[in-house]
């Protein structure tokens, strides 16, 4: 049956390969996007131009912090689930701008939870992050470990959304689910994360720059697979009461830095030259996700290699020209 879907952070990376999926399967999607400028908002604009022609198709550019126009876009749609993405999403970044991401991190999913409780939306899926596992040494990281040691205010915002949404939950009964995304990679990726820089560095003949010894280590995960988790979440809560849940998507197979950059080079086949840096503060030395829980409750199982992924895009960013 069709459905009424919110999604923040709409135009983003994530956000926009979700409403791809969404509607094609018929649901009516509104998207709420400040466009910031975080990195180039005219990319922001690609992912949604081709949405903006469907006629189940809905666009807010408004701040989720702006308090009176969430009550006017609450209040003028019926909404059956939300999808909230939107957030200030990078790790360094955050060290020179903790207050900006107070603000859209905190206080936006703040205002939120309190416009889904007010409106009786009772069925949300919120965007964590597997930042929030900081230097844990324990290997794979899994939901039940400890996470109070954030190192980076992008982490400490990640983990407060995880308090808070429980409160949500526990006093007024919405059911959450806050999905743990690990380095998530593919068609429309964020022009600031790794992959996308080692790419566009080695198709323009220049120097990687490349941050430690190249033995740090990431689960990286397929944007299709993060959509099919953020899919069947909807589908768990549908199907279940009273549900707070914390849920690991990854690909429970970390790749070394190194090994990262050997595989572009094998696909792209060229060889990359590197500008050796040191580790940034805030980077963990790395993240690997126990995905268990993700299989026993949303059936979720990681579908294409890295090398795969890397091929599908590399071809979506020769096509587009990215
Ligand atoms: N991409 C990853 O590897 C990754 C990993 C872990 C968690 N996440 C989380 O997933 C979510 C989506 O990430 P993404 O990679 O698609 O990032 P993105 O930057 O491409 O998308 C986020 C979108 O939110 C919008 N936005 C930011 N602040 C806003 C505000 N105050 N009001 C309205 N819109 C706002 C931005 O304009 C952007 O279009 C984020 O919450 C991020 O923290 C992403």
């Amino acid at each position: 049956m069709k459905k009424v879907y919110l999604i923040t952070g709409g135009a983003g990376f994530i956000g926009s390969s979700l409403a791809d999926s969404l509607l094609t399967k018929g649901h009516q999607i509104i998207v709420i996007d400040n466009f910031n400028n975080y990195y180039n908002p005219a990319l922001k604009r690609e992912n949604v131009s081709p949405h903006l022609k469907d006629p189940n198709y809905k666009l807010y550019e408004s701040d989720i912090c702006d308090e009176k126009m969430m009550e006017k876009i609450f209040t003028e749609n019926h909404i059956d689930y939300i999808v909230h993405l939107a957030a200030k999403a990078g790790v360094r970044p955050s060290l020179e701008d903790p207050i900006g991401y107070a603000m859209s991190n905190l206080i936006g999913t703040n205002i939120i939870l309190e416009q889904a409780h007010k409106h009786n939306i009772k069925k949300l899926v919120l965007a964590s992050s597997s930042s929030v596992y900081g230097k844990n040494e324990k290997m794979p990281f899994s939901e039940v470990d400890n996470v109070d040691k954030a190192i980076s205010p992008y982490a400490a915002s990640k983990k407060s959304n995880e308090v808070l949404a429980h409160v949500y939950h526990e006093i007024y009964h919405l059911n959450i689910i806050l999905l743990r995304f690990f380095t998530v990679y593919g068609p429309r990726q964020r022009p600031d994360l790794a992959i996308n820089r080692f790419v566009s560095a080695l198709e323009e003949d220049r120097p990687i720059d490349l941050y430690g010894d190249g033995t740090s280590f990431r689960d990286y995960t397929f944007i299709d697979d993060i959509v099919s988790g953020i899919e069947a979440s909807i589908k768990y809560l549908e199907d279940h009461e009273s549900v707070y849940e914390i849920i690991n998507l990854g690909s429970n197979s970390p790749i070394k830095l190194k090994e990262m950059v050997q595989i572009i080079e094998r696909v792209m086949d060229k060889k990359a030259k590197f500008n050796h840096l040191p580790m940034q503060a805030g980077d963990v030395e790395g993240t690997y996700a126990d995905i268990s829980k993700a299989a026993r409750l949303l059936n979720y199982k990681p579908s294409i290699s890295f090398e795969d992924g890397i091929k599908e895009f590399l071809k979506w960013k020769r096509r587009t020209n990215k």
